[in-house]
């Protein structure tokens, strides 16, 4: 994929997923903008991105407010001349169970992931306007978001409303030929190796030096960073032209197209439905087959 000429904002790219697609849309030729709450780390970046030949400047700031999404759009201008992709990846976790969690523990994970999301694609889609020449935003969700985890009331309610966003701004971002979608990835990082079933896999693996085994890969589709990080420069390139409003799934060996929230069973009564009506019809009716929820536990082989 060749993206000469273009420019990329990443957000929460100092390390993990956001370092991947940074120092990925660098390697195909964009110019990266990146950002980071840790200054060291987005210098570590940048210098890696400089010394493998590639252009990257570094803004360092916490992702929420809309001064810092100006910010970010404004250093691609001043930089690299325009503005061609925004990934808003920047996050973090702030589980507990919903009967513990506190309004901070809430306003902090809603704050930098759907606030920072909603004011990074404001700030990009106004730049993006003005230029007049189309371009992308790439929105990162999650798993949770789209079936609800245990332990993330916060994070769940901020990955579904991005991708809720996605959906909008496809449709109000289409005359000006911005695609927007949002991605849903699984990987191997410092977020994931807190998940039990996961943790000594990962930590085997960065020991001996192995790959991961094929079940985490495949059947959990959980892999590197840098393999969510190809999705990202994919959705960047021309190739990726037309393809909007979807969410799109990939970790490990696997790539999925996420449904859509649809009506899965409709029932009617004339003149609408009474209580006592839906409870006699329930079971054997739009109820025959409740969806499931939350993320299916893993399932790990025995040894
Ligand atoms: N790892 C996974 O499997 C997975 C799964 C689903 C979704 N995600 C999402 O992908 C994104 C990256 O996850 P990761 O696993 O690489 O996490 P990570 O914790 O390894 O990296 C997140 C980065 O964001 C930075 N950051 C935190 N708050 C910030 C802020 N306000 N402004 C700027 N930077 C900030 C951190 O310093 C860190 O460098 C997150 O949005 C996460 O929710 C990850």
């Amino acid at each position: 994929m060749d993206l000469s000429g273009e420019v990329a904002v990443v957000t929460g790219s100092g390390r993990g997923l956001g370092r991947a697609y940074a120092e990925a849309l660098a390697a195909s030729g964009a110019a990266v903008v990146v950002n980071d709450v840790d200054a060291s780390a987005a210098e570590q970046v940048v210098s890696a991105i400089r010394a493998a030949g590639g252009r990257a400047a570094s803004v360092v700031a916490p992702v929420g407010g809309a001064e810092v999404a100006d910010r970010l759009v404004s250093t691609a201008v001043e930089e690299f001349g325009r503005l061609d992709v925004m990934v808003t990846n920047a996050g973090i976790l702030r589980d507990r169970v919903l009967w513990k969690m506190t309004d901070e523990d809430f306003d902090a994970v809603v704050d930098v992931h759907l606030r920072g999301t909603f004011t990074c694609a404001r700030a990009a889609a106004v730049r993006m306007r003005e230029q007049g020449t189309g371009g992308r935003l790439v929105l990162i969700s999650s798993p949770a978001g789209q079936r609800g985890n245990f332990g993330q009331t916060n994070y769940a309610a901020a990955k579904a409303g991005i991708v809720a966003m996605a959906r909008t701004w496809a449709m109000e971002l289409a005359r000006a030929d911005i695609a927007v979608n949002a991605v849903v990835p699984v990987a191997a990082t410092e977020m994931t190796r807190t998940i039990p079933a996961f943790g000594p896999v990962i930590a085997e693996s960065e020991r001996t030096g192995a790959p991961f085994p094929d079940w985490l890969r495949r059947d959990e589709g959980l892999g590197t960073v840098e393999d969510v990080a190809s999705l990202i420069v994919f959705l960047a390139s021309a190739e990726a032209k037309g393809i909007t409003g979807q969410a799109i799934g990939i970790g490990g060996d696997r790539l999925a197209l996420w449904a859509h929230p649809r009506e899965k069973a409709t029932a009617y009564a004339d003149g609408g439905w009474s209580a006592d009506a839906i409870a006699a019809s329930w079971h054997g009716g739009v109820g025959a087959e409740p969806e499931t929820y939350g993320i299916p536990a893993p399932k790990v082989p025995e040894a």
